[in-house]
């Protein structure tokens, strides 16, 4: 037996006790004629004792280890007589008779603990010794509590876990698909999921009603601190169901979660609509942690020579703004830097308007030519602006401003600390379009994929407003984050065809990429509806991680590369003429 412990169990309960335990060193002191070291395992650290005077020899070979040896150390349990309330073993230390060393280590790259000096690069170099810090070991350890109540939640509800397979056909899910060459049929290629959206609407034509998966997902995109080419959704699908019942079962889900691994009571969630979120926060994903609502100024602003104004009102344009509170003394440099902020190329307003309602009462703005103080006041009022507050204002197309307002919200409640960061917004968005129109081309794509169940009462749009027919989706966020999406999906063959028509998808063309679900929809397909929660997101959200990278064990760096592992690297030419692969220079 290596050991009768681990590193994290020892209290005074155990005072007395012959014990061997097994770990890493942490670190190694010597003091006053003994040596110390704090021994670390998986489950905590625990301070051993070796005692110059009663054991010379060993204790000389207690100095020698160095940082991340391996080693079984046993002996019996003692009192400590200066007590670490920081540590869940800080009542005991071991005082060691018998020492093996079980493996040296060379001197590690960085410092193994939370607060430690190296590089995120270096880190995920040596992810197998990042792993070893406590915060990382601690995350992987929830994500493995946040799944195992996934699992209890879903199969006391009669789900289904049933795994798809990896190499399938390229699925529309809107991102590039990454591709495996096929050795038998040359020139052919397999596609990695972007998840298994098809495979499990085929799993409730084949009637088994419940299905989940918790399955990795791969995307060829561009990756941002909430994005990796390989990702795990919790990837769902129920037969006979409307959307009022996904709510109910996910809503369920995600505070069930938050009971069982936080202990945090979650209300029920509240619904909030598409075009509601963007006219208030300026996205389909706000953060209700904190309040500052824009507000729309087109229908209240006094009329006025101001040009800005007038441009945006005859061109169909959006007026509208923020209330900074407490922001009224602003200096020049802080409203420059908000100025910025607005006009970075993915905003690209073209400047940002104030006015300062002072703390004397008076009222002071970069319109002032234009507008009487009493105008200005007025405006202020549709803010319910108060003696020191500071009015942020835009004039341009609708997505810029609202875009650029609920960014500027977001990034004035981080400055001032507007989050509480105890409370959680937990939502449902609802009420998405069914479909998007590319601004450049003016081409109608879907919003979330082909298969989204349009909203029946919009149907008589279909033709003449595709873009005001609503489609059967809906997301969860969390403080800001999506981490779930999902749609009511479409199971009737006439409604499909219509939605392939609109994409402009041939006959020839929908044969191609989607026969074979529309081939088994002939076959009585129920009404079913489904969704994914992005796990990375949830538990680097529950974890407090800073980007999903925190709380996967071997992540991709944000240029797609494994480090560790030194992926992706080139292969031997005969591993591509296996494949009839050649490459061009
Ligand atoms: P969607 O594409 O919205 O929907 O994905 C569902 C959820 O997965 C997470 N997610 C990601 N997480 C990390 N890295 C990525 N690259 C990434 N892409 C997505 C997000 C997102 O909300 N088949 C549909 C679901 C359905 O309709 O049932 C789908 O995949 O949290």
């Amino acid at each position: 037996m290596y050991r009768t412990h681990t590193c994290g169990e020892l209290t005074l309960a155990h005072v007395g006790q012959q014990v061997t335990l097994c770990g890493w060193v942490q670190r190694n002191r010597l003091l006053g004629g003994m040596t110390f070291i704090d021994l670390r395992d998986r489950y905590g650290i625990t301070q051993l004792v070796f005692d110059m005077e009663r054991n010379a020899t060993l204790c000389a070979e207690a100095n020698r280890l160095g940082r991340e040896y391996v080693i079984q150390a046993s002996g019996v349990v003692k009192e400590r007589i200066n007590k670490n309330p920081n540590l869940p073993t800080g009542d005991i230390e071991i005082f060691v008779d018998e020492l093996t060393i079980l493996n040296a280590s060379e001197v590690p790259p960085f410092l193994i603990e939370n607060e430690t000096d190296g590089n995120e690069e270096l880190r995920l170099r040596y992810r197998y010794l990042d792993i070893r810090r406590p915060k990382l070991r601690d995350a992987l350890i929830t994500r493995a509590k946040i799944c195992r109540a996934v699992r209890e939640y879903l199969d006391d509800k009669n789900f289904v876990e049933i795994e798809t397979p990896n190499l399938i056909k390229s699925t529309p899910e809107g991102a590039r698909d990454f591709l495996v060459p096929s050795r038998l049929v040359k020139g052919s290629f397999y596609a990695l999921p972007q998840s298994p959206q098809i495979l499990k609407q085929l799993l409730m034509v084949a009637g088994m009603d419940r299905y989940y998966q918790i399955v990795k997902c791969y995307r060829d995109e561009d990756f941002r601190g909430d994005r990796q080419p390989e990702f795990t959704q919790v990837d769902c699908e129920m037969s006979f169901v409307h959307q009022e019942d996904i709510f109910e079962t996910f809503g369920g889900l995600i505070r069930y979660v938050f009971k069982k691994v936080l202990q945090y009571e979650l209300p029920e969630l509240p619904k909030l609509k598409y075009d509601e979120a963007l006219r208030l926060y300026g996205t389909d994903k706000p953060d209700l942690r904190f309040d500052c609502r824009i507000v729309e100024l087109n229908e209240l602003l006094p009329a006025s020579d101001f040009a800005v104004f007038n441009n945006t009102l005859n061109s169909g344009g959006l007026i509208a703004g923020i209330n900074a509170t407490g922001c009224a003394s602003y200096s020049r440099k802080q409203l420059d830097e908000l100025t910025e902020f607005v006009k970075a190329p993915h905003r690209g307003l073209g400047g940002l308007i104030h006015i300062r309602f002072t703390e004397d009462g008076s009222v002071k703005s970069s319109i002032d030519k234009f507008f009487t103080e009493e105008q200005l006041r007025q405006i202020g009022a549709a803010f319910q602006a108060q003696k020191g507050d500071l009015l942020l204002i835009a004039a341009d197309k609708h997505t810029k401003v609202r875009k650029s307002l609920g960014d500027l919200r977001l990034e004035l409640a981080k400055r001032h600390g507007w989050m509480d960061e105890k409370k959680w917004s937990v939502l449902w968005v609802v009420d998405f379009p069914l479909f998007e129109q590319d601004e450049e081309t003016g081409q109608i794509t879907f919003a979330h994929h082909p298969f989204c169940s349009p909203h029946p009462d919009d149907l008589p749009y279909f033709d003449k407003e595709p873009l005001r027919v609503r489609a059967q989706t809906y997301d969860m966020v969390i403080n800001g984050n999506e981490i779930l999406s999902g749609s009511i999906r479409i199971h009737d063959p006439a409604i499909q065809e219509k939605v392939f028509q609109k994409l402009g998808l041939s006959k020839e063309e929908q044969e191609k990429k989607f026969g074979f679900l529309l081939n088994a929809f002939k076959y009585g397909a129920p009404p079913h509806g489904g969704c994914a929660f992005g796990l990375d997101r949830i538990v680097m959200l529950m974890t407090g991680g800073e980007t999903i990278r925190d709380v996967i064990a071997f992540p991709k760096t944000s240029g797609g590369r494994d480090l560790m592992m030194d992926a992706p690297t080139p292969v031997e030419k005969k591993q591509l003429d296996e494949l009839g692969i050649t490459l061009k220079q």
